[in-house]
């Protein structure tokens, strides 16, 4: 097993130990983020060290490390991952008090830091070929959600219902309004329009979601819009994917059991994917 990077050194995960005190463990006090590799390259990377650092803002965490800092691990644990496509795991907690309370250790502790990496897993070839299935369901998370907290109950909630119920997925709905998936962003073609919603409190910016955006913009495969999808319009659809940094643009074919346009893989995401790909490909970090 390849040696994660904890405070400072490297170990094997079963010697990296926290605290009973650490506030990761006893609120959920802290934030990560999810980096890409593919081909031993990154995708992403200063985009999502650029979101890591608006999260640890936003809950009042100093950023631990530089930038060259980061780097150095992240392109370390790639190199030592027996797998060419890896995912690299960030996560930092507001680190351990002496006790437990509240409001944040006054002074400020040191915080935690964990960095890991892992092989990215393929599609199955089922999904590749038919398309994945959704589940909706109400979203009850917080109004933050544009901070990439390690909160995850009601993600995890959403997604375990997915499972359950044969899906890849869970679209979140709030107000009448379909968001998200429980770990990626909504993408419907609705009148030959592509539709996402727009950053805001309610969603993860997710940085697969505004690569795509930029790359339609610069390409101009179809007219994009970044305006909120009414639930019953989804059903309208005639193709819905969702992206994220794991699972590229995932096609979805079924939602609760009704098809997608066809019920198939669809032209719109296949030019897309096609062009994303591609994307991959160039635009690396060393
Ligand atoms: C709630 C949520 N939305 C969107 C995303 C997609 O973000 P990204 O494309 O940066 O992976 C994620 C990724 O984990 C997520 O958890």
């Amino acid at each position: 097993m390849t040696q994660v990077y904890f405070n400072g050194h490297w170990v094997a995960p079963e010697q990296a130990q926290i605290s009973v005190f650490d506030r990761g463990f006893l609120f959920g006090d802290g934030v990560y983020e999810v980096i890409p590799a593919f081909a031993g390259r990154l995708f992403g990377l200063d985009e999502h060290l650029d979101r890591l650092g608006r999260s640890l803002d936003q809950i009042d965490i100093a950023d631990p490390l530089t930038r060259d800092e980061w780097f150095a691990i992240i392109k370390r644990l790639i190199s030592e991952c027996a797998s060419p496509d890896v995912s690299v795991y960030i996560q930092v907690t507001r680190g351990t008090a002496a006790k437990r309370d509240h409001a944040y250790p006054n002074p400020a502790v040191a915080p935690t830091v964990l960095v890991s990496g892992s092989p990215m897993a393929a599609l199955s070839e089922a999904i590749r070929r038919d398309g994945a299935q959704a589940i909706t369901v109400p979203d009850i998370r917080w109004s933050r959600c544009d901070i990439k907290s390690i909160n995850l109950l009601p993600n995890i909630m959403a997604r375990q219902q997915a499972v359950a119920a044969g899906a890849s997925e869970a679209i979140l709905v709030r107000d009448g309004l379909a968001l998200e998936g429980a770990a990626s962003n909504l993408f419907a073609v609705i009148d030959d329009e592509l539709l996402t919603a727009p950053i805001g409190p309610h969603i993860l910016g997710g940085i697969t979601r505004q690569k795509l955006l930029d790359m339609i913009r610069g390409q101009g495969q179809i007219p994009v819009l970044e305006v909120p999808i009414p639930f019953d319009r989804l059903f309208d659809a005639t193709e819905v994917f969702v992206t994220s940094s794991t699972r590229d643009l995932l096609p979805i074919t079924r939602i609760n059991d009704h098809p997608v346009g066809a019920g198939r893989i669809g032209p719109v995401w296949t030019a897309l994917n096609q062009a994303f790909q591609q994307l991959k490909t160039v635009q690396v970090s060393p």
